[in-house]
């Protein structure tokens, strides 16, 4: 079977051979085309509600604008720990030189897609949304600080590539938002792949070293943080940037509502079944 190291010589030629500049791939339009979506309405928080019902389409569209630019905003926060983390790992004794060659791409992409997103907000939207994420210190068994990190990268994404995918191919989206959500899937495609792989080899490695209340503190550890990074989708800054001022209300409706946590349900379908399939969950949690 094909190791992480093995599949990192193959991800490290793709992304040479597909190298890009960030600097000067993109040419931004000084205005976006209007009267366009920019999040598709079903991805649009509270859509299916009565807050949404309630709407007119010019709303709605402001709406998706700012959901858009809160998508964004909140990829590229979790960009951060993300190239954080990877700076962290090249050259660690537990990774061999096929690993550190190919987190050096992944680092380097990564720095490039927050350069991106930011262009991307501070131009269209005026801002990015600043990280709402509080870390709690634990303590951490053996391993599980590096089982945690893995899982928040497959979390933040997963996520993130559903809406990309989703985003990328509906023909309602304004162009440049449907090339910004393309050119991040393109490379993210590579670090799922090297995800999928090497978290489930991280885990399988010191799994077998934790005790039975380690393992199910951790599946409760995980499941809070897939919420907590669904909370972040419910911004209510966003709301109100949109127009709309019971920003926490909403927030409160999409963390609620049926039709939200359905559509979290079938966000999170895929990312999901790869922790149950690898045991990082015993069962799927309600979200
Ligand atoms: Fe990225
Ligand atoms: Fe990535």
């Amino acid at each position: 079977m094909e190791t992480s190291s093995d599949l990192a010589v193959r991800l490290t030629r793709a992304s040479r051979r597909m190298q890009w500049d960030v600097y000067n791939a993109i040419t931004w339009p000084d205005q976006l085309v209007e009267g366009a979506w920019w999040m598709p309405p079903e991805l649009v928080s509270i859509y299916g509600t009565s807050a949404w019902d309630a709407l007119d389409e010019t709303q709605r569209k402001s709406l998706s604008k700012y959901e858009l630019g809160n998508f964004f905003s909140l990829v590229l926060q979790g960009e951060r720990p993300l190239v954080a983390g990877l700076s962290d790992r090249l050259y660690a004794r537990s990774n061999d030189k096929n690993i550190t060659q190919y987190l050096h791409h992944f680092l380097d992409e990564e720095n490039k897609h927050m350069v991106m997103f930011g262009e991307f907000c501070h131009r269209y939207i005026g801002k990015v949304y600043p990280e709402k994420k509080i870390s709690l210190p634990r303590e951490y068994a053996k391993g599980e600080e590096e089982v945690a990190f893995f899982c928040k990268v497959m979390v933040v994404e997963e996520l993130g590539d559903y809406y990309n995918t989703t985003i990328e191919k509906d023909e309602r989206i304004e162009p440049m938002v449907r090339e910004v959500n393309r050119i991040h899937h393109v490379d993210e495609a590579r670090h799922l792949a090297f995800g999928r792989q090497h978290l489930a080899e991280v885990f399988e490695q010191h799994r077998a070293k934790w005790s039975d209340e380690q393992l199910t503190g951790f599946r409760q550890w995980l499941v809070d943080y897939l919420k907590a990074s669904w909370g972040d989708y419910y911004n209510p800054t966003m709301y109100r940037d949109a127009g709309l001022d019971d920003g926490y209300e909403l927030r409160q409706l999409a963390m609620t509502h049926p039709a939200c946590a359905a559509q979290r349900q079938r966000a999170s379908a895929k990312l999901v079944s790869y922790f149950i399939k690898t045991g990082l969950l015993a069962e799927e949690p309600a979200l």
